[in-house]
């Protein structure tokens, strides 16, 4: 049966078996649906930078922390970081080991520093203050740094993490004062981690800040050097989310050529036996997730034709928080594809006027009873999803490499809602 535009999701057979209206009339919509063909490819992708014995990727579970896709992830070969205690639990959960999780946080609490050390999870502090009270919560316990290199990259200025203006990192000037912390809390130096940003297409700044950390390992740490097991260069890796557009990926082959090349010379150079981490979170979940849902009401308010879905900001937060863009498809019972396209504006059912998916997008004309998909959403899509205006979280599908759904998490109800009032 032809839809009216669904040429992403044919392409990689992303239903599997079944089709977006099918799992909308069965599961209801808003409907985060994933597809684990993808997120396997995804993870292998990453996997394949470098052949060294000791190179890691880190999902960062924040983009997506359903169990279902952690354990895959987990199968694929990945490890995983944690930012919060809710994080290290479920990277628990989901079957990963104490030795398989960094907890790279900012601004915690010494009885959340607890947590982590009892976990036997190695902790990077981004501070100064935070080095100082994780020696007086864990003393002679492993610790790592993070810090700011000062190239900073990303999509929008909200989610740029190093530089000058962002709250991220110690100084590496200052590693002269974290080093008297070290030796005043007897702590060991485990490893030094960074993140530059989030979404990058092109490999260069990257680059740098790998240069960077690796040139700070060997020439700024002595003695500190012969402890040092993670080294740690951020995620930050980009997807092309234009995919009408034809939009080009990021260039793996290149990176990964550069990446180890860079770490073998080093290598070799510093007799270093740990290892090195990246730690990416969109490129491993974003495409495996496509967000359904439906719309409700059509109308014009004056020259725009508002599109009126179940998809507000409390499902997909990034387009009114950063302007990001998510291509959508339209999913209709013998859809006709239609080569005309027309502007229209997509919103969703949240009380402010910010709720808008897609601005005068240039779509084939949409019809009330239509579905939607919103692609690219399976990183920072669900995991960022509120209940504001006490609207129940959405349900999330996967779709199994027998190309069959399972629910992998059950909508929220109201009596959810209200469960937390005592
Ligand atoms: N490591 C650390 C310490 C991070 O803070 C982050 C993301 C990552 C790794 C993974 O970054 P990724 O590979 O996913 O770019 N909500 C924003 C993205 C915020 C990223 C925050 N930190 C968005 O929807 O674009």
């Amino acid at each position: 049966m032809p839809n009216v535009r669904s040429v992403q999701t044919d392409r990689v057979g992303f239903f599997g078996q079944t089709s977006p209206r099918e799992l909308a009339a069965a599961y209801g919509t808003p409907l985060y649906v994933y597809n684990e063909g993808v997120l396997r490819r995804r993870c292998r992708d990453l996997l394949g930078l470098s052949s060294l014995p000791g190179f890691r990727v880190n999902y960062s579970a924040k983009a997506n922390a359903n169990p279902a896709l952690l354990r895959i992830i987990r199968e694929e070969g990945c490890v995983a970081d944690a930012m919060s205690p809710g994080e290290l639990y479920i990277n628990r959960l989901a079957g990963f080991t104490p030795d398989q999780i960094l907890y790279v946080c900012n601004n915690v609490s010494a009885a959340e520093m607890r947590i982590a050390a009892e976990n036997d999870v190695i902790l990077s502090v981004d501070s100064l203050a935070q080095l100082d009270l994780y020696g007086e919560v864990n003393p002679g316990g492993r610790v790592m740094i993070r810090l700011n290199p000062g190239i900073g990259a990303g999509h929008h200025k909200k989610v740029v993490t190093a530089g000058k203006e962002t709250k991220f990192g110690v100084d590496p000037a200052a590693f002269n004062e974290a080093r008297a912390l070290i030796a005043r809390h007897g702590l060991i130096l485990a490893g030094l981690n960074q993140h530059i940003g989030s979404l990058f297409m092109q490999p260069d700044g990257y680059l740098d800040a790998v240069d960077f950390l690796l040139g700070f390992a060997q020439s700024e740490l002595g003695d500190l050097f012969s402890t040092l097991s993670v080294l740690d260069f951020g995620g930050g890796f980009g997807i092309p989310y234009r995919k009408y557009e034809e939009d080009p990926r990021l260039d793996l082959a290149e990176l990964g050529q550069k990446l180890h090349a860079r770490l073998s010379t080093w290598t070799e150079a510093t007799g270093y036996r740990g290892r090195f981490y990246i730690e990416p979170g969109r490129y491993i979940a974003a495409e495996c997730g496509v967000l359904l849902g439906s719309v409700h009401a059509v109308k014009n308010n004056g020259p725009t034709r508002y599109v009126g879905t179940d998809l507000g900001f409390n499902v997909l937060v990034r387009p009114a928080m950063y302007d990001s863009f998510h291509d959508i498809e339209i999913y209709r019972e013998n859809g006709t594809p239609d080569s005309d396209l027309t502007p229209q504006t997509i919103v969703g059912n949240i009380c402010e006027s910010g709720d808008i998916l897609a601005k005068n997008r240039p779509l084939p004309l949409i019809r009330q009873g239509d579905v939607l998909g919103v692609l690219d959403a399976g990183a920072y899509g669900f995991s960022m999803a509120s209940s504001y205006n006490q609207r129940c979280r959405p349900a999330e599908v996967l779709v199994g490499l027998d190309g069959a759904p399972k629910l992998i998490r059950r909508r929220e109800t109201v009596e959810d809602l209200a469960a937390m009032f005592v």
